[in-house]
């Protein structure tokens, strides 16, 4: 059987930067669409050096705002992948999208260039946490948005960020009845997180916005993981809820440590060559990376093979994000060891104990304990 592989493709600008986000993503005045369309096709060629003689069962256009490039590029991608690699019948295209009035109004085109799954940054169901977040659209907008995602696209999901500045367990659970009456198949809901160098996290420092306090968020959490279980999209990763069959393939691919190629200004690849996982990074600038493209045919800013434990512990870093954990077999064909085996009883045993891992023959798993503070069981795991 040929290895499944995804195609990542990152588009780097936004209308404009938003308070929380520490994506690498730029707002410039007037992108050169044709410019930009030739350069990622030149380095997916070079992608397809890179990782040759796979088949492709995800792409994923992602941001950024990927919604703000032109349709005719996004179809180019699409087309030039189809031509570079045998791709899966029942590939899965994804773009996310923001949901203004403008970008809602290329839907229809975007679907006919192929994407067939949306993800839509509606962030909030209510108008002051919209303009708190900084967003660009009204919730009407979103609204509308998502009502048209739902007549172009398969597939669409949404996401929200919750435990907000301000934000009770009430008003968090308010709101997600109010997401479940517009959901489809699929939803992400993030936890707020303050990031080093967002404008959040200037005003954090100087106390001018405070997250709730832990006990609060940690009910918003629970209350999340029960309300949506039993709506029937339960959690299959910490932040991201789905029916059966309807999880993102492509975010699948990563968690479980499969190949993917990246394309554009930061992206990330990961591919098996021979006994490692190749990993690679693209220069993350907009202007540097173009430039780089242009002048030699790829942006790569850092190429490096991941081997042994380094290997082991990657794709346990992933894998443990998952509510159903880690496929051992799996894990084994793609990190090269048994995990169980790799990390040893002694590291184990304790954290089994305690509550916040699950071993069996087939697989090892964060208990909804251990996920609850996924960060320092990883530290622990890989200390
Ligand atoms: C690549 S980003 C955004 C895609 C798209 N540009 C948008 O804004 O809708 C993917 C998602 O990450 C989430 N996100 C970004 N920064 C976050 C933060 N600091 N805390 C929680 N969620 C965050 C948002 O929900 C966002 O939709
Ligand atoms: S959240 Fe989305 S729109 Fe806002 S700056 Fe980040 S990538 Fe851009």
């Amino acid at each position: 059987m040929t290895a499944p592989l995804g195609v990542y493709i990152h588009w780097p600008f936004c209308k404009s930067k938003c308070p929380y986000c520490d994506f690498n993503s730029h707002v410039r005045e007037g992108v050169e669409q044709e410019r930009w369309r030739k350069a990622l096709l030149t380095e997916l060629e070079y992608a397809a050096r890179e990782a040759p003689g796979r088949r492709v069962e995800t792409m994923f256009f992602g941001g950024g705002t990927p919604s703000l490039m032109e349709p005719e590029t996004v179809s180019a991608l699409i087309k030039r992948t189809r031509e570079l690699w045998d791709t899966a019948a029942d590939v899965e295209i994804t773009l996310e999208a923001n949901p203004t009035s403008v970008e809602a109004g290329r839907f229809a085109a975007l679907a006919e260039a192929g994407v067939n799954r949306v993800s839509l940054g509606v962030q909030a169901l209510d108008p002051g946490a919209l303009r708190f977040l900084g967003r660009e659209h009204s919730l009407d907008e979103a609204l509308e948005a998502l009502a048209i995602a739902r007549k172009s696209f398969a597939r669409h999901s949404f996401d929200l960020i919750y435990a907000r500045p301000g934000q009770t367990p009430e008003a968090w659970a308010e709101e997600l009845e109010r997401a479940l009456a517009l959901a489809g198949e699929h939803l992400s809901l993030y936890q707020l997180t303050i990031e080093r160098g967002t404008k959040f996290f200037a005003e954090h420092a100087r106390g001018a916005i405070a997250l709730p306090v832990e006990e609060a968020a940690a009910e918003m959490f629970e209350r999340t993981q029960a309300r949506l279980s039993q709506a029937g999209l339960p959690a299959y990763e910490i932040s991201n809820h789905a029916r059966p069959g309807a999880a993102c393939r492509h975010n699948l691919i990563y968690w479980r440590y499969q190949d993917y190629v990246g394309v554009g200004p930061g992206a990330h690849g990961r591919f098996t060559t021979g006994d490692a996982k190749r990993a690679t990074r693209r220069t993350s600038g907009p202007e540097g990376w173009l430039a780089a493209v242009e002048r030699e045919g790829h942006g790569t800013a850092e190429t490096t093979d991941v081997t042994g434990r380094d290997r082991v512990e990657e794709a346990l870093m992933m894998g443990l994000r998952m509510t159903d954990g880690i496929d051992r077999a799996l894990f084994a064909a793609t990190a090269g060891r048994d995990p169980v085996e790799a990390l040893g009883d002694r590291k184990l045993s304790p954290l089994v104990e305690a509550g916040f891992l699950e071993i069996d023959a087939t697989h090892l798993k964060a208990t909804p304990a251990g996920q609850q503070r996924l960060n320092a069981l990883l530290e622990r795991l890989v200390a």
